[in-house]
């Protein structure tokens, strides 16, 4: 079984992105900003943070990271974010989610400037993905593209069942598998029979948030699994939504947990981050 490595071709193509940074930053004077900002001590959001964060700095980007205290009001956080959309050192703004129950998150993703929306979860965006003309993927969905087009697997006329709708990766994730004219379903927690659906999968896309949810039973031999779930077991080790260990003996590729997706999503809003610099230029 071949092993989609999120960790070799992430490492490729932030060499890439390093080297086009370099570029643009020689030919405008301008260095590529991101703000990240993470409201309360969720402790994963912590991690991803300081992960993009570090990121940001190997590919000689700006970065600033706020950490509001969890009792941060909306109208504060709201305040930050029109600071940060006229501030011409940033060109892309991240809100980590998720947000402390007492924050809209609708009204604070609303509330960033689509431009620099290096998560494309703005509606203007999320839009423009809708009818396939767009600045920015949603990070996690367009590195699953990306980990695809590396190994050569071509989603055309395959069936791709994507298990999980959120705004975050099920729903654009489908979209984008629609796009490169893959024949797609989306399953969720209502859905009969969930096995009978994913057994037909060519290219399955599990991203619920479920540890070993998707067992070797529920997939066909041969099939491709991406899985997008990251799940810290009680032992403190990470795990995804499918049982790696089994699903490897029947599958013909298969993404790790961790080093599959994981580095893919800061992947792609390094790349995100600079094609929002590069249309600022462009103005
Ligand atoms: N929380 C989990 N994934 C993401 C992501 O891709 N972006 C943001 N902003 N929050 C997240």
């Amino acid at each position: 079984m071949l092993v989609i490595s999120g960790k070799e071709v992430s490492a490729a193509v932030r060499q890439t992105i390093a080297e086009e940074v370099k570029e643009f930053k020689s030919e405008t004077g301008v260095t590529p900003g991101l703000a990240v900002v993470m409201v309360g001590d969720n402790p994963a959001s912590a991690v991803y943070v300081r992960n993009k964060h570090k990121a940001c700095a190997e590919v000689g980007m700006y970065s600033e990271v706020h950490t509001l205290p969890a009792s941060t009001t909306e109208e504060e956080l709201l305040a930050l974010l029109r600071q940060m959309n006229e501030n011409p050192a940033l060109h892309g703004i991240l809100v980590q989610l998720p947000l402390p129950k007492h924050i809209n998150e609708e009204r604070v993703i609303a509330n960033i400037s689509p431009e620099k929306d290096v998560d494309a979860f703005h509606a203007q965006n999320v839009g423009k993905i809708m009818i396939g003309n767009y600045s920015f993927l949603p990070c996690t969905p367009a590195g699953v593209m990306e980990l695809l087009d590396y190994y050569g697997i071509d989603p055309a006329g395959k069936n791709c069942v994507v298990v999980g709708r959120s705004n975050i990766v099920g729903k654009p994730q489908a979209l984008l598998m629609l796009e490169r004219n893959a024949t797609v379903t989306v399953c969720h927690s209502r859905t009969k029979d969930l096995a009978s659906f994913t057994k037909d999968a060519d290219i399955l896309v599990v991203a619920i948030g479920r540890p070993k949810f998707i067992t070797a039973d529920m997939v066909k031999p041969g099939a491709v699994v991406i899985d997008v779930g990251i799940n810290r077991m009680e032992d403190g080790k990470l795990c995804g939504d499918a049982d790696y260990e089994a699903i490897s003996e029947i599958a013909s590729a298969m993404t790790p947990v961790p080093g599959g997706v994981g580095p893919m999503t800061i992947t792609m809003l390094l790349k995100n981050t600079l094609t929002a610099a590069k249309n600022f230029q462009k103005k």
